[in-house]
């Protein structure tokens, strides 16, 4: 199973650290939250900061942008370092752009559906992604409770998009993960349980056996 743990949860003052014990304990990718405090009602962090842990780390970089407009700044997360960009299916922007940056660097595009949008949407997306990211809490913070209806969810784009990734993201934690895995999640990300965890190591290494 692949682990994107979320460095949201993460201790920002020395996230360096944070980092190397997820990439220690065998976590394949990293998950960054990129909020502009507009699509979402929060704001986190820019393209330095992947710039950054490309520098401190192996881990496929995992850009999950909770903004309006990428097509003005997916250039500079590319250039940071990304090696996948995740947008939003609900938010503004010009998609053909964000689209043809991500394929011209041959880097992987994601889309993104929040809880309450129409999993059929994803139709119009599916000849062009390497994932689909459905998200099981409203975007914007870490540390929220998992909806359950995303197993469910899960199952239906499953029936829709039958390869390539699936990411699930919001809420998850060992109890929880393993029924999303049943419905064909194959891309776990956790902040909370993985960073808020006693012992950060056996948790990653938990979740990666699934
Ligand atoms: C929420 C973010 C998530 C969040 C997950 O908007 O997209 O990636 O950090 O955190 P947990 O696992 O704590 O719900
Ligand atoms: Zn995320």
């Amino acid at each position: 199973m692949i682990l994107s743990p979320s460095i949201l949860a993460a201790d920002f003052s020395r996230l360096g650290d944070e980092i190397s014990k997820i990439e220690a304990a065998g976590a394949q990718w990293v998950h960054i939250d990129v909020m502009d405090g507009h699509f979402v009602p929060n704001i986190t962090f820019g393209p330095p900061v992947v710039k950054c842990i490309s520098k401190v780390c192996n881990l496929i970089k995992d850009v999950h942008l909770m903004i309006d407009n990428p097509e003005k700044y997916v250039d500079a997360f590319l250039d940071s370092g990304a090696d996948i960009i995740t947008v939003h299916h609900e938010c503004n922007m010009d998609y053909e752009y964000v689209k043809n940056a991500v394929k011209k660097a041959g880097k992987l595009l994601g889309i993104s559906i929040k809880p309450k949008t129409d999993v059929s949407v994803i139709k119009e997306y599916i000849d062009d992604v390497d994932m689909i990211l459905l998200m099981s809490v409203e975007p914007g913070f870490g540390g929220q409770k998992f909806m359950p209806d995303s197993i469910e969810r899960a199952k239906e784009i499953r029936k829709i998009y039958p390869e390539g990734y699936l990411q699930i993201d919001g809420g998850i934690n060992l109890s929880n993960a393993p029924l999303v895995v049943e419905a064909g999640v194959n891309v776990l990300v956790a902040g909370s349980s993985v960073f808020g965890a006693e012992d950060i190591e056996k948790t990653v290494q938990e979740f990666i056996k699934l």
